[in-house]
């Protein structure tokens, strides 16, 4: 079996939900469910034995060592983490005791546990740490897209706390010989995103009649890569990765925000119609840009594609309709998911952002 930390949140559900559709290994899933974490993700495995949830967090040593005591994975895959620049900038603690505590108190649990292995388990072990393209900083205009081997020059509290979790993660391999991948993905959509985000934000006011708040003058570019893909290329990593290395994952889709945003609205004049008849383009507002905003990401997914041989399956315009689509048809959890603290939030972070 295998066992993932974050598996209640956005990418880690998707890759739960994918790992059981394609294998019957079963999983735990260890999730302190934050804000950021929802059952409802996983209420499709409710029944289902395969999939066992633990609610725990991964700074709590005892619950860890108990943990692959009682299950004795084959591998560990770590999702969790703070994931939201903007709140990174609100309030970084939580950043560094869940990226950089929690990751290791994962890696020391992980340590102990591996070194008892004996033999064809020890060899076969699998540490997994998932992380992003931001630990590289921001890329000029014309610069070329990240490698593995960029330097680090994380900007934000965010990507700062996750680049120390992807050294913590490299030092263990390093000094301890732990057996370790790491993937830096660029960024994801698609189902179950939270509403905090870019994509599921514009989604999500553009059909309550809202404001679709655009940061500084919307020329910030992202690439953007359906979380499916990010899950297959996290299978194959584990599959197929060379130990110690680490593989940059994208879909070589560079957009400006504005541009995904009229996208967006876009394809809603054509799925829902504003009742007026105008386009939710409409909607879109100018406001004061975030403090340290990166300009541009970009990820060269060479590595991953010659190396392990995988390529994503959608293209961004496959993958924004099934976004889309999903969105309309699961209402439910979007009005559920619009928690009294999601309120909170979304008043704090565009409050005091002046249109
Ligand atoms: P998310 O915020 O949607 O989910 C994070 C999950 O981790 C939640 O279920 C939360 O409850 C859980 N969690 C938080 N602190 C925990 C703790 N101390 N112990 C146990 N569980 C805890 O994040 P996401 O977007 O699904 O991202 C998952 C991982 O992928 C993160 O490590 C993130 O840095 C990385 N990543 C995200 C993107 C992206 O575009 N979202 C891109 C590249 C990499
Ligand atoms: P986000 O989804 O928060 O991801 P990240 O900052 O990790 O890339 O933001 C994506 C881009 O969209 C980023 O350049 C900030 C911008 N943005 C807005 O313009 N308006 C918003 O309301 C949000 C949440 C993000």
């Amino acid at each position: 079996m295998i066992l993932v930390t974050g598996g209640a949140g956005f990418i880690g559900a998707n890759f739960v939900l994918d790992w059981l559709a394609h294998s019957d290994e079963p999983v735990v899933n260890l999730d302190l469910l934050t804000y950021a974490g929802n059952r409802e993700n996983l209420a499709a495995l409710a029944n289902d034995p395969r999939h066992i949830f633990v609610h725990g967090d991964i700074g709590d040593a005892t619950l860890l060592a108990q943990l692959l005591e009682t299950h004795q994975p084959r591998a560990v895959l770590n999702f969790a983490a703070e994931s939201h620049v903007d709140r990174s900038i609100h309030a970084p603690e939580e950043f560094i005791q869940t990226n950089v505590v929690g990751t290791f108190r994962l890696l020391e649990a992980v340590r102990a546990y591996w070194s008892k292995l004996d033999g064809d388990a020890r060899n076969a072990f699998r540490l997994l740490h998932v992380s992003t393209d931001e630990v590289y900083g921001s890329l000029g205009k014309d610069a070329p897209a990240f490698s593995e081997t960029h330097r680090y020059e994380p900007n934000s509290p965010y990507s700062a706390s996750k680049a120390a979790s992807d050294h913590l993660v490299r030092a263990y391999h390093h000094t301890y010989g732990l057996p370790v991948l790491t993937t830096n993905c660029s960024n994801n959509y698609g189902p179950f995103h939270f509403p905090e985000k870019l994509i599921p934000l514009m989604i999500v006011n553009a059909l309550a009649d809202k404001a679709l708040p655009v940061y500084g003058d919307g020329q910030q570019i992202r690439d953007w890569l359906y979380v499916k893909d990010h899950c297959s290329a996290i299978r194959r990593v584990l599959e197929a990765g060379t130990i110690g290395e680490v593989y940059n994952v994208g879909g070589w889709n560079e957009k400006p925000n504005l541009d995904i945003v009229h996208t967006v609205c876009a394809l809603l004049d054509e799925l829902r119609a504003r009742a007026d008849g105008k386009s939710y383009a409409e909607q879109i507002t100018y406001v004061t840009d975030r403090p340290g905003h990166d300009r541009r990401y970009a990820i060269d997914a060479s590595k991953i594609e010659r190396e392990l041989g995988w390529k994503p399956a959608e293209t961004f315009d496959t993958g924004i309709r099934k976004t889309i689509a999903w969105y309309l048809d699961n209402q439910a959890w979007v009005t559920n998911v619009q928690s009294g603290a999601y309120r909170e939030w979304v008043e704090k972070n565009y409050a005091e952002r002046a249109a």
